[in-house]
């Protein structure tokens, strides 16, 4: 396990560009597969999560293959389509790795295959719930087993699926893009109620790949047995990955930055939103539509006063799910601190983000209220400080929360050793490069 030390930074400034986004990425490779033909895909993530969706595919007889385009650093990933019933019945389980989305997507379209497989993943995903995914990839006509009724390993044997209406209990996009996916190999209309409007890149790359869908409200329905059509398509720059560095530079007096290419889609952008009510300084210009998707660039400036702070809560959780360890990270600089509420789903992502989160800030001397929903964290002290001290910090594997103590350390008083820093490469392998390129210390 690496141990990486984290010295105090003064300030960022420069410019740069952040990895293909990994939802999107996911989709593409997925949609790519199933369709009839060669598909290209222009800056797909390097993720580890996105390379283990692709080594399934490849596992399930799905042609893949990297070209050079230009720059060596610019590479075109070619899928060779085989259609909705064109993947072949895999050698031993297939192995999602770290990745919920990887597992819970492909669940769908294995949901629907005419052979048997099986997926499972490391210890953190078999840990995660899966049921929300089984029951209504059951009520579809699916034959699933599941360790413990619920967990990964999953194993399908195949089966004729039948199109359903679902109101899937909690927000996740996941869910909702797996029983879209089965909606595919259904014959007629699967509809997913929301409830409340969570990312709907799937919903985009659908329509891109030409599936008919239906959009009403938080209604979104799909008509099964379509022929996918091969694309070429572009990833935008992951807003996920970016928001470390525009939370840097909002909390590092002095710092100016520019973040080229970041997808900005209104589902996942309700962190420029909550950053700009705290006093942030973002201004996204060059905003312009690829492949469904908007994209901009990003121009940070540190503010002039701290930033506030604030509550967050609501149908905005879902909007900002990814985006709130860096935002629990960075209260301690706020002045009044942050409170987040409804987001219990934070118990079940790649760690418990809510007591690992806590533990670890409150060993950097934060203040940190837990809740069974969040937690409250305080912020700038009476002398106007951010009063953290470098500790020795542990993640617990969880690549969002080693990237945003890494980020809360930069103000902090001496060095801070982050434990397990390797985990970043689950969603950004450059990350300490790209950081260490625009830090002045
Ligand atoms: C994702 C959906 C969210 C998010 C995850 C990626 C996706 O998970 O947290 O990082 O790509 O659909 P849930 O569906 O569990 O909310």
């Amino acid at each position: 396990m690496a141990k990486r030390v984290i010295q105090p930074a003064r300030f960022l400034t420069g410019g740069l560009s952040v990895p293909g986004d990994k939802s999107i990425s996911h989709r593409f490779a997925i949609l790519a597969a199933l369709a009839e033909g060669t598909s290209e895909i222009r800056n797909y993530s390097p993720a580890a999560d996105c390379a283990s969706t692709l080594a399934c595919l490849e596992r399930l007889g799905v042609q893949t293959d990297s070209v050079a385009e230009g720059e060596p650093s610019s590479r075109v990933l070619r899928i060779h389509g085989a259609g909705l019933h064109g993947w072949k019945q895999p050698r031993g389980t297939l192995e999602a790795g770290n990745s919920g989305t990887t597992i819970r997507l492909l669940s769908g379209a294995l949901a629907g295959q005419r052979f048997a497989s099986s997926i499972t993943g490391d210890d953190s995903l078999r840990r995660r719930p899966m049921h929300r995914v089984i029951k209504p990839l059951r009520e579809m006509g699916a034959h699933i087993a599941a360790h413990n009724e619920g967990y990964a390993p999953l194993e399908f044997t195949g089966a004729a699926l039948h199109p359903i209406e679902y109101s899937p209990p909690m927000a996740s996009a996941q869910v909702k893009s797996a029983v879209l996916l089965a909606g595919l190999f259904a014959t007629g209309a699967t509809a997913v109620i929301e409830p409340v409007r969570t990312r709907d890149h799937s919903e985009i790359a659908l329509t891109e790949f030409g599936v008919s869908l239906r959009r009403n409200g938080t209604r979104i329905e799909v008509t099964g047995q379509a022929r996918l059509q091969p694309r070429s398509l572009i990833v935008p720059g992951d807003l996920s990955s970016a928001v470390f560095f525009i939370a840097a530079a909002s909390i590092l007096p002095g710092s100016k930055l520019l973040i080229a290419g970041v997808g900005l889609n209104p589902t996942r952008s309700a962190i420029l939103d909550t950053l700009a009510q705290m006093g942030a300084s973002i201004r996204v210009t060059h905003v312009e539509e690829r492949n469904g998707e908007l994209v901009g660039e990003l121009e940070v400036a540190a503010p002039q006063t701290p930033l506030r702070g604030g509550k967050i809560g609501g149908a905005e959780v879902a909007r900002l799910i990814d985006e709130l360890p860096m935002l629990a990270a960075l209260a301690p600089y706020t002045q009044d601190g942050i409170e987040i509420r409804e987001a219990q789903e934070l118990r079940v992502k790649e760690s418990d983000r809510i007591t690992v989160l806590a533990e670890n800030l409150r060993r950097l001397g934060a203040r940190v209220k837990e809740y069974p929903d969040g937690m409250r964290i305080g912020g700038r002290n009476e002398s106007g400080g951010a009063g953290l001290k470098g500790a020795e910090v542990d993640p617990q594997g969880d690549h969002r929360l080693a990237m945003a103590l890494a980020i809360a350390a930069l103000g902090a008083e001496g060095e801070t050793t982050l434990c397990g820093s390797e985990c970043v490469g689950v969603s950004y392998p450059q990350f300490f490069e790209d950081l260490e390129s625009v830090l002045k210390r």
